[in-house]
């Protein structure tokens, strides 16, 4: 049937329209009932479509060329951009570094436990690290006070090549401040949704250190059906934002059904947000980190045809940012929202969803809850 609304589900995920949170007034039922919906698909799917028309696709595509070209130089060149002194939080990771926390992670294995077989990810058991390269570009705003974390704030790295350096700064900056401005106002709706101050979360992640993370993926040498790309894993961040990648292969999982879903953006102004392990602390678990993989799968393979066909590096680039909460905020449940929690699982104990352990969520320093997470992955010493 023909419709002028855009479809409201999107691989069985709500879409959330950030342009209704810009453009109507802030006390209307249009932007309440927006913002509870944000909240609502964070709690049930941990991961939601954002729609925001400030967004380009051609700037998305302008970001996956470059990166493209970057990843097809020799690694001698790329080399020059590792900062491991830096545990690997600014500049290029190369491939084999990061391992999947999951694979030594009790409560993650038991997640895996838990799914209904066919609904599993590809077997991360052997804990090979991911075959995939990163960069971290920062894209954060320095705070007004002495930060307790200089290491996790430090400088960018600029690639060396002429053609690739003075196209870099632009092109990262500018998609990345989409991104950012995105996420940072569905943050805004999220509160909202949950019945705080819109600021709350916005506020907390003012001066985060917050990172475009492009991975790339070599797939002319990682490139056979069912190769894990990245093992199944959370994000350690607040909420995770995702332009279009041109190779399908990203998994996601709901909580609320455990369904794995093959994520496939909208073209057009469209993001995905998955939540993250700070925006579970914050909400005592209401809401937690979304599961995700990628891996090479028939689409993955099929898009490689088409690619090599127009003889371009076959290289698999994410769109990825990470939002975080500033490095020296105190990281604790808003005791209602834990409240929420407790009901939440109950509820779900009712209807016979097993979640597994109750997690712990003692106040913390977000810079030492990050570092925790990175001496986990293998990233810190
Ligand atoms: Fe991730």
């Amino acid at each position: 049937m023909a419709s002028d609304k855009p479809q409201q589900l999107s691989m069985n995920l709500p879409v959330i329209d950030l342009d209704v949170y810009l453009h109507q007034p802030r006390d209307s039922p249009q932007v309440r009932e927006e913002c509870a919906k944000a909240a609502n698909a964070l709690i049930t799917y941990g991961a939601l479509i954002l729609h925001d028309s400030r967004v380009s696709g051609e700037d998305n595509d302008k970001f996956l060329d470059l990166l493209e070209d970057y990843f097809a130089q020799p690694d001698e060149q790329l080399r020059k951009d590792e900062r491991p002194e830096l545990s690997y939080q600014i500049g290029v990771t190369l491939e084999n570094t990061e391992k999947p926390k999951c694979a030594v992670d009790e409560s993650c294995l038991d997640v895996i436990q838990r799914l209904h077989p066919s609904q599993r990810p590809l077997d991360i058991s052997g804990h090979q690290p991911d075959p995939k390269c990163r960069f971290f570009w920062r894209m954060a705003e320095a705070p007004p006070y002495e930060t307790q974390f200089p290491g996790l704030n430090a400088p960018n790295v600029i690639p060396e090549d002429p053609s690739i350096k003075e196209r870099w700064a632009p092109i990262m900056d500018k998609w990345g401040t989409c991104m950012k401005n995105a996420v940072s106002k569905l943050s805004e709706m999220t509160a909202v949704g949950l019945g705080l101050p819109a600021e709350y979360f916005s506020d907390a992640g003012r001066y985060g250190p917050h990172l475009l993370a492009p991975t790339a993926s070599d797939l002319q040498k990682y490139g056979n059906k069912d190769t894990i790309l990245a093992g199944f894993h959370t994000d350690l961040n607040f909420l995770t934002i995702h332009g279009r990648s041109r190779y399908p292969g990203l998994n996601i999982w709901a909580r609320n059904t455990g369904d794995r879903i093959a994520v496939k953006i909208p073209p057009g102004n469209y993001l995905l947000v998955q939540a993250g392990k700070q925006l579970e602390y914050s909400t005592g678990g209401l809401i937690k980190a979304g599961y995700h993989e990628v891996v090479v799968n028939e689409m993955t393979i099929e898009m490689m045809e088409k690619r090599k066909r127009e003889d371009r590096p076959l290289i698999r680039i994410s769109s990825t940012l990470f939002w975080h909460l500033n490095s020296d905020f105190d990281l604790a449940p808003v005791p209602e929202l834990a409240e929420r929690a407790r009901q939440v699982r109950a509820q779900q104990a009712k209807i016979g969803r097993d979640e597994g352990e109750e997690a712990q969520y003692p106040p913390i320093k977000v810079g030492h809850q990050v570092e925790g997470e990175l001496k986990h992955i293998a990233l810190m010493a």
